[in-house]
C-alpha cells in the first residue's frame, strides 16, 4: 500500500545516508592512495573501489535483510559475484551501491547510490543520493518526485514546474553515455548516433535541428535524476543493467518524465524508442529517457 511505501521510503532514504558516509570514507581512501608515491603501499585504487563497491552493497543488503526479512534482493556486485536471482513477483531491492564507479575513481563527484524497489515486476521507489553534493532523490510510483538538498525541505520536482517546452530540439540538453561496453561494432554506433546529434550544422539532423549540446557525466542514476530535476531534456543510453535504472524510473516518472525501452531492462525482450519517436514529447515539454538493456547495441538516434 501507499502507506508501506511511504515507510519503506523513510527506511531508504536512512539507508542512504549511511551508505553515502561509507562512499565518501572510500573516496577519500581512494584518493589519498593515488596521490601517494608509496610503492608498497598494500592496496592500490582498483582493489579499493571493489572493496568499497562491496562494502556499501554488504551494508545496504545487510540492513534490508534485518528491516525486511522477506523481501529479495539484487545487487550490482552480488550479481557479478554471481548470485543472479530470478526476477519474481516478490518485493525486491534493487541496488547499486556506487553508480558511476570511474567518477568515483577519478574523484568527479557525479557519484550515488542507487536504492530501487522492484514489486510484481515493477519499480515502485527509488531513491538516488549523491553524498558529494548531498542530493537525495526520491520517488513513490504514482506520487510527486522530490529533491532534498542538505537535508533542507523537499522541493518538488521538476523545480520549474511545469517544463517549459521547448520552441526546437535545438534548445534541448541532452545526456548520453559512452558506458562500459566499447566493442567496435558498438563504439562506432553510439559515436556516430552522437555525432549526427552534435555535428555539422550544414548536414542537418533531425529536420535540420539539432541539440543545443550533449553530455555524458558517467552516472546513469544521476542523468534520471537530472531528467527529473529539469536540468535534462533527455537522456538516451544502450547498454543498462536494472540496478542502474530501477531507482530512476520512479524518480522520473513521478515528476512528469518518460522512459521507454526500461521494460526491456527488466524482462529481456525487445521494444524500445527510437530518438525520433521522442522528439516531439520534448518539444511539448515531456522530459524523456531512453535506455535499452545490455545485448541491444544497435541503438539509433
Ligand atoms: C555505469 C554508469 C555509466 C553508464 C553505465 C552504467 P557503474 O554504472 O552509470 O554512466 O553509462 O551504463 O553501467 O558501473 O558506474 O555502476
Amino acid at each position: 500500500t501507499t502507506q508501506d511505501l511511504e515507510s519503506i521510503l523513510e527506511f531508504t532514504v536512512t539507508l542512504a545516508r549511511t551508505a553515502g558516509d561509507l562512499i565518501l570514507e572510500g573516496s577519500e581512501a581512494i584518493q589519498s592512495v593515488t596521490a601517494s608515491k608509496d610503492v608498497n603501499e598494500k592496496k592500490n585504487s582498483v582493489d579499493l573501489v571493489t572493496e568499497y563497491d562491496v562494502r556499501v552493497e554488504e551494508l545496504v543488503k545487510k540492513e534490508i535483510a534485518q528491516k525486511y526479512p522477506t523481501f529479495k534482493f539484487i545487487g550490482e556486485e552480488s550479481y557479478s559475484a554471481g548470485s543472479r536471482p530470478p526476477l519474481t513477483d516478490e518485493s525486491t531491492f534493487c541496488v547499486d551501491p556506487i553508480d558511476g564507479t570511474t567518477n568515483f575513481i577519478h574523484g568527479f563527484p557525479f557519484v550515488c547510490i542507487s536504492l530501487g524497489l522492484i514489486y510484481k515486476r515493477r519499480p515502485v521507489l527509488g531513491v538516488i543520493y549523491n553524498p558529494f553534493l548531498d542530493h537525495l532523490y526520491t520517488g513513490i510510483k504514482g506520487k510527486n518526485s522530490y529533491l532534498i538538498k542538505s537535508k533542507g525541505q523537499p522541493l518538488k520536482l521538476p523545480l520549474s514546474s511545469p517544463p517549459k517546452p521547448l520552441p526546437s530540439l535545438s534548445q534541448a540538453l541532452i545526456a548520453v553515455e559512452w558506458g562500459s561496453d566499447r566493442v567496435g561494432k558498438t563504439i562506432d554506433s553510439k559515436a556516430s548516433g552522437f555525432g549526427r546529434l552534435a555535428g555539422d550544422p550544414a548536414q542537418g539532423v533531425q529536420g535540420g535541428k539539432m541539440a543545443h549540446s550533449l553530455r555524458s557525466m558517467g552516472s546513469a542514476a544521476l542523468n534520471f535524476a537530472m531528467v527529473a530535476q529539469g536540468g535534462l531534456d533527455l537522456y538516451w543510453e544502450v547498454g543498462c543493467w536494472p540496478w542502474d535504472v530501477c531507482a530512476g524510473i520512479v524518480i522520473a516518472e513521478g515528476a512528469g518524465g518518460i522512459v521507454t525501452g526500461s521494460h526491456d531492462v527488466f524482462s529481456a525482450t525487445s521494444s524500445g524508442a527510437s530518438f525520433g519517436d521522442v522528439t516531439e514529447d520534448i518539444l511539448t515539454g515531456r522530459k524523456y529517457i531512453v535506455v535499452r538493456a545490455i545485448g541491444e547495441t544497435e541503438g539509433e538516434t
